[in-house]
């Protein structure tokens, strides 16, 4: 792994750099480069102007690793709240939220409590709760929430990260489900015996998990794709293999971070694609933002240069 992205990704878990960049205004500056704000309101006149534009949303409050019931409550609480809101402002967007966040930490059985009043309410708004995928810690139980999610609402969806070489057994053993899935790389510091450290291997993993979802018989079970990706070259072997297997641009979508190759998101509409723009927001933005500095550490660039402006 590139040292400068694990380096980041170390002090993505510093509690000491956390108090002490989140003290500090041009950290906040530059993170909004990423984030429209940490108020719900921010999110959803962000989530309108997107919407306008002809992209739709996913809204994410910032948060994990949360030790405390009350706090998880307090998540849940908030999410209904914002389904509410999204259902009332006429919003086209769902939810996403990480399992350590609704209390995967304190008792699976409380996180799958709260997935499910959380699931219930987004069906009875016509939208997917969206499950993240957070570090290796948690993968077989957050795959074990949504499988047993799933007994009882189709409505949910799973992200999934190419860059685990296990990714490809876990998503065989989804696909009899018709599983809606979020592809993506990967966003955490992982040991090389569970995740490529070569790009191209991330991205040749990505490619099958895109065309096994595809497959006739993971469509006729009801799949979904998500690709969530920036990577252009990917993008363009993904727009291939869509042709190449007869799925049209309408039975799939891109999903991109606000902020990050906007240019692309609103080419990829103008051809007729579906795009999702990931909102996040929430004062808890800290390690969130080392990830997104991790990925592109010439994203530090603009923090030195907000620093010194
Ligand atoms: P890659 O990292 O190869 O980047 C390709 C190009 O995109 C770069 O060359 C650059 O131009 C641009 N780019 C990418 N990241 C950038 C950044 N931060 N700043 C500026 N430019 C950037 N991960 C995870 O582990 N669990 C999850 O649940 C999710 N959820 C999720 C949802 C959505 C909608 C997205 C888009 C991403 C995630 N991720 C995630 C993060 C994901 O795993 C991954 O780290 C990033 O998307 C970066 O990977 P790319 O596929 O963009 O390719």
């Amino acid at each position: 792994m590139n040292p400068m992205r694990s380096l980041l990704l170390a002090g993505s878990r510093s509690a000491w750099l956390q108090r002490q960049a989140t003290r500090r205004k041009f950290v906040k500056m530059a993170v909004r480069r990423f984030m429209p704000g940490e108020t719900l309101d921010e999110a959803l006149a962000a989530a309108a102007e997107q919407n306008q534009l002809g992209l739709s949303v996913t809204l994410t409050h910032l948060g994990e690793n949360i030790a405390d019931k009350a706090e998880a409550d307090a998540v849940l609480a908030h999410y209904l709240g914002t389904l509410k809101r999204i259902e009332a402002g006429n919003v086209k967007g769902e939810v996403s939220i990480k399992p350590t966040q609704l209390g995967l930490d304190i008792d699976a059985e409380l996180c799958i409590a709260h997935l499910r009043t959380l699931a219930d309410a987004a069906r009875a708004h016509g939208s997917r709760l969206w499950i993240d995928m957070e570090g290796t810690a948690y993968t077989a139980a957050t795959l074990d929430l949504f499988r047993r999610l799933r007994e009882t609402h189709t409505n949910i969806g799973l992200c999934l990260q190419s860059y685990l070489k296990s990714a490809r057994t876990d998503l065989e053993a989804l696909l009899p489900l018709g599983p809606a899935i979020r592809i993506v790389k990967g966003a955490y510091a992982e040991p090389a015996e569970l995740a490529f450290p070569d790009k191209k291997e991330v991205d040749d993993n990505f490619l099958w998990m895109a065309e096994r979802l595809w497959s006739p018989e993971a469509r006729a079970k009801g799949a979904w794709v998500t690709l969530g990706t920036h990577d252009t070259v990917l993008m363009e072997r993904l727009e291939l293999a869509a042709r190449r297997l007869g799925v049209a641009k309408t039975d799939y979508e891109y999903a991109m971070l606000y902020g990050i190759q906007r240019g692309e998101q609103l080419r990829l509409v103008k051809n007729g694609n579906n795009v999702r723009v990931l909102v996040s927001y929430g004062v808890h933005w800290f390690p969130w933002y080392m990830r997104r500095l991790a990925e592109r550490p010439a994203n530090l660039l603009f923090v030195a240069k907000t620093m010194f402006k």
